[in-house]
């Protein structure tokens, strides 16, 4: 049975900074943030784009892109971990702004970074289980990383979102569902209190977390794939893979994950500087690398940083890719991670290019740290200021789905100049 990827899209604040001046205002080495963590630009979310906003801006790209009928969709799972209530999800107000039925079933799900991939797993599941009976899962990844300003952690902030349509057409990608493998600990590498808007977090201690989470993952996963028997147990898990995709906190983070990842299929830790590291450097920049472009200019969106990577694949990806595998690690801080395998369904070369994300990037407004600072500040004290109205205008926008403020304690949103009830 066929089951997988049939239609993505994604959605990014109207603005960004460029990290060679957040460097200069810091006054760091501009080379740290660039080529020490590989990060070019920031995303920068104003007062009107919330997470709710931005998973409906991905989620209304994809219904146009990819002609959805909205009735056609039967689950709607959103990961975030920037929710905006104690109770109320996001799916809540999806469900209302993308207009879909009242026989679908809506959860959000938290788990750090890892929330969406849950959900695209439940999504696999819910479809190979028979009971979607011809309907389609929506998954929406949302997320804003927020850090204190000034703080180490401040340099991989960033926002976005991505909508994913899972269904029994994979017109883009195949799921392998018959193998997976989970990787979960307590630890206190990245949270974020009830009364925080900005997360903490024990940088240097998050990235060991990450590649531990990610040896446990891969091991798991070639354990059960040698259980089921579709699997030898010397067999690389990666070597046949066209791309290996991460969690992308930042660029650097991803070509350690990938270098960890070649060392556990060697068997051994490679020496710095030894022509093995210098070749699985190399391996990096064929295999991850050139799909990191969205995630250097976008910036840590949490759960959809996956997702942001994979869409760059499927934007760049030529007709070679087509009928190859993927490989996709997720990791959620505090910890749960999964490692999964996928492949390139023919009708992603039709879909090359169709929104392109180049474009995307370029339309949007670059400003300077001094006006990131003003809508960091405004975006701190939004939600307290009772019947104050974020006006869209201020903040220099143009998008059709905004968060105005609050009403009688609720979120008023607007979409197409229509206010929200
Ligand atoms: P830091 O201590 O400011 O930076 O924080 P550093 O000193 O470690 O330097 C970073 C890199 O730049 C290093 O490279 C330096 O050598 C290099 P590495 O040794 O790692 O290869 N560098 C330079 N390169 C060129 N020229 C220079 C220069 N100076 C230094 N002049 C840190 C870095 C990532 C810790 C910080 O930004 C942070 O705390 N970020 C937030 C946490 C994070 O992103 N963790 C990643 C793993 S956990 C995760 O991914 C989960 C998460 O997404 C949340 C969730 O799941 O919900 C965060």
């Amino acid at each position: 049975m066929q089951i997988g990827l049939e239609g993505i899209a994604f959605d990014i604040p109207e603005h960004f900074i460029d990290m060679r001046e957040l460097a200069g205002a810091r006054g760091v080495d501009p080379a740290k943030y660039l080529q020490g963590l590989g990060q070019l630009e920031m995303a920068v979310a104003s007062p009107c784009e919330d997470s709710v906003v931005l998973a409906a801006g991905a989620g209304r790209r994809l219904f146009a892109n990819f002609d959805v009928d909205p009735s056609s969709i039967s689950l709607l799972i959103v990961g975030t971990e920037t929710g905006i209530d104690h109770s109320l999800s996001i799916a809540s107000y999806l469900h209302l702004m993308l207009g879909l039925s009242d026989d679908c079933r809506i959860f959000e799900i938290k788990q750090a970074c890892y929330g969406a991939m849950a959900g695209v797993a439940m999504g696999i599941n819910y479809l190979l289980s028979g009971k979607a009976l011809g309907k389609k899962v929506l998954v929406v990844a949302t997320d804003i990383a927020r850090y204190g300003q000034g703080s180490s952690g401040e340099a991989t902030q960033g926002a976005g979102a991505v909508a994913l349509l899972l269904s029994h057409q994979p017109r883009l990608v195949e799921w392998e569902a018959r193998i997976d493998g989970y990787y979960a600990r307590h630890v206190m590498d990245f949270w974020r209190p009830l009364d925080a808007q900005e997360a903490c977090v024990e940088g240097h201690y998050s990235i060991d977390c990450y590649l531990a989470a990610l040896e446990g993952a891969y091991r798991h996963y070639k354990a059960n794939g040698v259980r089921a028997g579709l699997m030898e147990v010397k067999e690389d898990v990666q070597k046949r893979c066209v791309a290996c995709l991460y969690h992308v906190p930042y660029v650097k983070m991803a070509q350690k994950a990938h270098i960890k990842l070649l060392e556990l299929e060697a068997g051994c830790a490679f020496e710095k500087e030894s022509p093995v590291f210098a070749a699985a450097r190399e391996d990096f920049c064929r295999r991850t690398l050139p799909f990191l472009e969205l995630n250097s200019r976008v910036g840590n969106v949490y759960t959809a940083s996956l997702f942001l990577s994979l869409l760059n694949f499927l934007e760049i990806a030529t007709q070679e890719a087509v009928g190859k595998e993927l490989s996709l690690f997720s990791y959620g801080s505090g910890c749960g991670a999964e490692f999964v395998r996928a492949r390139v369904s023919v009708g992603a070369t039709k879909w090359m290019q169709k929104d392109s994300f180049r474009t995307r990037l370029a339309a949007r407004r670059l400003i300077g740290i001094g006006r990131y600072e003003e809508m960091a500040t405004a975006c701190r004290g939004r939600d307290k200021e009772e019947g104050r109205v974020y006006l869209p205008e201020k903040w220099n926008l143009t998008r059709s789905e905004l968060y105005l403020g609050v009403k009688g304690r609720k979120r008023v949103y607007a979409i197409d100049g229509k206010i929200l009830e």
